[in-house]
């Protein structure tokens, strides 16, 4: 029986409006957008919004500096934020932008309600004002000396040097960084969210059942620490890129307090372009689900002030906020002097977005881990899933089909039992998606690819073939391979959609949606293959980091952090020991007929022989390797690969290709010798 249609409105957070998409952000979009189009493969009614955080000071002084309006500035960068999902295949329903109708109605809206129920309180406040920019100072623009240890130049919340927080306003000698004037004091009223009222409501919501175990934990330290909840400062002065608040002219809504309203402002505009119903989905015991998929920066905003705001205001609280971690590339932070600020255009000048998106999903958990973008593993991960294994098993044997059968499949499987096998697989992949746990999913998915081409190379139907009494035979191993083909790419399809509608045009089928799943591709016609991905080159990817020296120079924060971070993620002394390293001796090195990256060593452990396939052979020439020394991984798994069982590995260093250099004990080691 089909499960009820569920109806799930999905967010991921609103990018600023002042600055680029860049990799990190793409993880968030990349996450949420294969969790969305997982529900709609399954049948469910989701729809994705999102929009640009348009609002705030950082906007205004950009839109400033550039001598332009805020509201030109946001235009164009809204066009680029577009343009980067859409390359990025990211599916929204809707992207708005913070600054709308819609949103400003929203806004208003929560704000009365609170106010009217008791939820806001008025008070004066005393602030650093710039005297020459009329404008009062949020922390980030003064900088003067520490209150504490009277280190120079620090910003106006906490020091660098020493490590002390404090108000900008204990600062000594401060200076507003915008114009150099030095500040003044300067009272206001300001509006706040007495978050303090939501303790109890909070304690419960956060335990309900919402969240990730890590994240609800870390939120009851806050809830339950001392002094309890804060309450939350709403309101900026003029001026001030923003909605106004209606019963307080010259003041202005913070930007944090209509950001995350900007997901029913653009809701509220899809269900104007759509003809649905907004309360259907917000009253306050609205059956309809509702997820926001944020990065662990913003937790409060999210799962305190956020849902504290929508109960008081009378409205539904969120399903579930999913978090994730941060991404790292190569085991370090992303960082303009390193260039690992990959942004989003520059990934996509050089690669197909789908590599990344499978990349980063290989990766995903429902957990608030950091994810770390190895660039070399990104290439194996690639050439070898991709390539080597899914898209492998439609170009060995789709080209049987439109040679000697004339395009059309058998009208029986060699091998039901592997489609029932792959089938059967079903219910744990999709609980896995379901689950966010996309790498568990993905690892699911390539084991069955690796059973179905190990059950191919078995059969060899290019030897069938050969002969006319098992050419039928052929046919149906083939048929049996591209049925296989079929529900590998059916349960890949959320996290590549573009190449599973080309595998939809190729297998000429209908759609790969879960209502499929039982289908049996027999007697049917198929378009001849079109190669879907291609290997990629390590240069390719190097050729994306473009360190930025200017950053490097300029910025000693940067480069300060350059020198203290580790090169890779610590591991421990047994992480260490875990790895059985020998001294080995090649005694054979050969070319590997149809690799032509490989090489076959045979290689001596003093008594035990391994042969091990090394992808060398751009930088090696066999009769060089022989009788020389070198270095294995002697307990590493099997691995069976197309041209045979490789028993361990050598170790090289350098990027790959040519520039590959073998490692090698001074003379003297023993074969078998153990190194640690
Ligand atoms: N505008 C706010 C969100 C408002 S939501 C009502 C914001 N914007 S952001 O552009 O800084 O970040 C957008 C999302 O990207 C956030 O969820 C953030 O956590 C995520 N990421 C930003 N950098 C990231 C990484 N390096 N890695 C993973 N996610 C990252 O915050
Ligand atoms: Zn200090």
């Amino acid at each position: 029986m089909p499960t009820p249609q569920r109806t799930i409105l999905v967010t991921s957070a609103l990018p600023y409006a002042n600055g680029s998409i860049h990799l990190g952000h793409m993880l968030e979009y990349i996450q949420t957008d294969i969790w969305v189009r997982f529900q709609k493969q399954s049948g469910h009614r989701c729809i994705y919004v999102c929009a640009d955080d348009a609002h705030g000071t950082a906007i205004m002084l950009r839109a400033e500096s550039l001598g332009i309006t805020p509201e030109a500035l946001i235009a164009d960068v809204k066009a680029e934020h577009e343009s980067d999902f859409r390359d990025f295949l990211i599916g929204f329903d809707h992207y708005s932008s913070t600054h709308s109708d819609a949103n400003r109605h929203y806004s208003e809206l929560i704000y009365r309600r609170v106010r009217d129920a008791g939820g806001i309180a008025v008070r004066t406040i005393s602030q650093l004002f710039d005297p020459e920019k009329q404008l009062f100072l949020a922390d980030r623009y003064v900088k003067g000396e520490c209150p504490k240890c009277g280190a120079a130049d620090q910003y106006g919340d906490n020091c660098e040097a020493c490590g002390a927080t404090y108000e900008a306003r204990e600062l000594k000698n401060p200076k507003s960084t915008l114009s150099g004037a030095e500040p003044i004091l300067k009272d206001s009223e300001h509006l706040f969210f007495e978050l303090g009222q939501h303790s109890e409501f909070l304690k419960e919501w956060t335990r309900s059942g919402r969240l990730q175990p890590e994240v609800a934990n870390k939120l009851n330290e806050w809830i339950e620490g001392e002094g309890g909840l804060k309450s939350w400062d709403i309101s900026r002065d003029a001026p001030y890129f923003g909605f106004e608040v209606p019963d307080h002219p010259g003041t202005y809504f913070y930007v944090w307090l209509d950001a995350p309203i900007g997901y029913m402002g653009a809701f509220q505009e899809w269900c104007d372009k759509n003809g649905f119903n907004f309360d259907s989905v917000w009253h306050a015991d609205s059956e309809a689900e509702v997820y926001h998929f944020i990065g662990k920066d913003i937790v409060n905003f999210h799962c305190l002030f956020w849902p504290a705001m929508l109960n008081q205001a009378g409205f539904r609280t969120p399903t579930g906020v999913n978090v994730h971690g941060f991404v790292t590339v190569d085991g370090r932070k992303m960082s303009k002097s390193r260039g690992t600020f990959i942004k989003a255009r520059t990934y996509l000048d050089a690669l197909n977005p789908e590599y990344l998106r499978y990349y980063f999903a290989t990766k995903l958990s429902a957990r608030v881990e950091d994810i770390d973008l190895s660039l070399e593993d990104f290439v194996q991960k690639v050439n070898s899933d991709l390539v080597g294994k899914w898209v492998n098993i439609a170009s060995r044997t789709a080209g049987f089909i439109h040679k000697r059968f004339d395009g059309r499949l058998a009208d029986s499987l060699a091998h039901p039992a592997l489609i029932e096998a792959i089938r059967g697989r079903a219910d744990s992949i999709r609980h896995a998606y379901e689950e966010r746990e996309f790498g568990k999913a993905m690892r699911d998915i390539m084991a069955l690819a690796d059973d179905t081409n190990a059950w191919i190379a078995e059969t060899a139907p290019w030897q069938l073939a050969k002969a006319d009494e098992t050419l039928d035979e052929a046919h149906r191993v083939c048929t049996t391979a591209l049925n296989a083909f079929r529900l590998l790419s059916l349960y890949l399809a959320p996290v590549m959609p573009q190449l599973a509608s080309k595998v939809v045009s190729f297998l000429n089928v209908q759609s790969l949606d879960y209502d499929t799943l039982d289908d049996v591709l027999l007697g049917h016609a198929i378009a001849p293959f079109e190669p879907l991905v291609t290997r990629i080159e390590m240069s390719q990817v190097q050729a994306m980091i473009q360190p930025d020296e200017a950053q490097s120079e300029a910025s000693d924060t940067e480069s300060a952090e350059a020198a203290v971070e580790p090169i890779a993620p610590e591991c421990s002394i047994d992480d260490f020991l875990a790895v059985d390293l020998r001294v080995a001796r090649i005694t054979e090195a050969t070319a590997v007929e149809g690799a032509d990256k490989l090489l076959r060593l045979t290689l001596d452990l003093g008594g035990e022989t391994r042969q091990v396939f090394s992808g060398i052979k751009a930088a090696y020439a066999p009769e060089d390797l022989k009788g020389r020394l070198t270095v294995m991984i002697a307990n590493l798994a099997p691995r069976k690969m197309k041209f045979g069982v490789s028993e361990g590995m050598v170790l090289a260093a350098g990027p790959g290709g040519s520039d590959i250099y073998l490692l090698s004990p001074d003379s003297g080691a023993i074969p078998g010798q153990r190194i640690r």
